[in-house]
């Protein structure tokens, strides 16, 4: 029997992540944390494999008044938490024209305002091959598919000619394209398109929106922004995002969950860029709309935590230290194992920034149970298995290459 209404019948399954990561978490209490290598998990881990929580962001949380904490936020953030997000995410390279932030719970509810906002019933949204599977299930809860471009070429750059092809197809079917792009460090591969690879981007949209009937709207998801290797350079591609034509826009999709380790905390916004004055408050007052249907308003302790450090040089310098050091830890594993991967021949896709990187690979479940024989567990894809650098530490990921490459090798 089923009680619930046609919409909402789904297969009934776990969330796979979270399931080999209890199995990663069982075989490490029967066997001892040295004996297994637990690559499932995407927050950052220290090298005993325990949450990092960041000092400086639970200390202001917890200085908080707690009036501060328990009062209803304004619909689309606190206009401080508003400011704050463009300078953190910014850091001065804001794009020319206008610009407004709606406040959502994490990354995935500002991702869920953009798809909702800007596409129709039954539309399909442009992802990458490589991608975070969310996106797909944000979008079949109304109606709206995927279709997929090969993120690589043959050469492991970003493959233009995919991108440019779906694009075109998809924009002349249905007159308006949303197009989620995840960099920089993309989840799952770690790749982060470089600047002229935005240029041919745009240099795509902009021909396209010759035509003022078609409608271009670019999901920028930087949930891994903070963990780059640097910081501005990383950050030079927003400026391509001004002065667009009116019928591009762009929305940032702001996350507080990684780079100030605030998972749980739910905060982010969405950030939309336009030449058009008319095109962003419109924007702002649809968002707010979905926000009143969805979760009313977003954490208001979590928007003073970010507002507050950002107000104080000496607390944002602080964090930033923090923050940094961590970034550090991260690239260091990341190099051993992408140096791992070089001395055993193992393929791996090309890694970048952020919390993860990706092998290639033709049957990835089986992959998954050979290798948690061995007592590594990562997470299968559709096209390969995702490794969590951010929560493994250096030794293992220097030696999980060869064990991933004697399973593949065997399978
Ligand atoms: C690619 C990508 N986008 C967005 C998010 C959003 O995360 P949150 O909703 O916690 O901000 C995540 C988190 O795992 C992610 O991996």
């Amino acid at each position: 029997m089923s009680m619930v209404a046609e919409h909402a019948k789904w297969p009934k399954e776990n969330d796979i992540i979270f399931s080999l990561s209890e199995r990663a978490q069982a075989a490490e209490k029967e066997l001892g944390k040295d004996k297994v290598i637990n690559a499932t998990i995407g927050a950052l881990m220290d090298d005993n494999g325990k949450l990092i929580a960041m000092k400086t962001v639970y200390d202001q949380l917890k200085n908080l008044p707690n009036e501060e904490i328990s009062a209803y936020a304004s619909i689309g953030g606190q206009p401080a938490y508003q400011e704050a997000v463009k300078k953190v995410c910014f850091k001065g390279n804001d794009p020319e024209g206008y610009i407004r932030v709606v406040a959502s719970p994490g990354g995935s509810g500002a991702i869920k305002l953009a798809m909702y906002n800007y596409t129709n019933e039954n539309d399909v949204v442009l992802v990458s091959d490589w991608y975070w599977s969310p996106y797909g299930i944000i979008g079949e809860e109304t109606k709206r598919g995927v279709e997929n471009y090969a993120l690589f070429d043959e050469s492991g750059n970003f493959n233009i000619d995919s991108y440019s092809e779906k694009f075109t197809e998809i924009l002349n079917r249905q007159g308006r394209i949303f197009t989620i792009i995840n960099s920089p460090g993309n989840n799952p591969t770690g790749y982060s398109l470089s600047d002229e690879d935005w240029d041919k981007v745009l240099d795509l949209a902009k021909e396209a929106a010759k035509d003022k009937d078609k409608k271009i709207v670019f999901l920028v998801d930087v949930a891994y922004i903070d963990f780059v290797r640097d910081d501005d350079a990383s950050r030079k591609f927003f400026k391509k995002f001004g002065n667009l034509p009116s019928n591009i826009l762009t929305i940032v999709a702001f996350s507080m969950s990684k780079g100030f380790t605030a998972y749980g905390m739910r905060m982010g916004a969405a950030i939309g860029i336009s030449s058009d004055e008319d095109i962003t408050e419109e924007f702002y007052y649809s968002l707010m709309h979905s926000c009143r249907a969805n979760w009313s308003n977003c954490n208001r302790g979590a928007m003073a935590v970010l507002s507050e450090i950002v107000a104080d040089d000496k607390k944002y310098e602080e964090y930033e230290k923090e923050k940094n050091s961590y970034k550090d830890m991260l690239l260091v594993r990341a190099n051993a194992f992408v140096e791992g991967a070089k001395e055993c021949g193992l393929e791996i896709l090309p890694y970048r920034d952020g919390f993860f990187t990706s092998i290639p690979c033709d049957n990835p479940m089986k992959a998954c149970e050979e290798l948690a024989k061995e007592n590594l567990y990562l997470v299968p894809l559709k096209m390969g298995l995702r490794f969590a650098v951010c929560a493994v530490e250096e030794s293992k990921c220097k030696k999980a290459p060869a064990i991933i490459k004697e399973v593949l090798d065997r399978i």
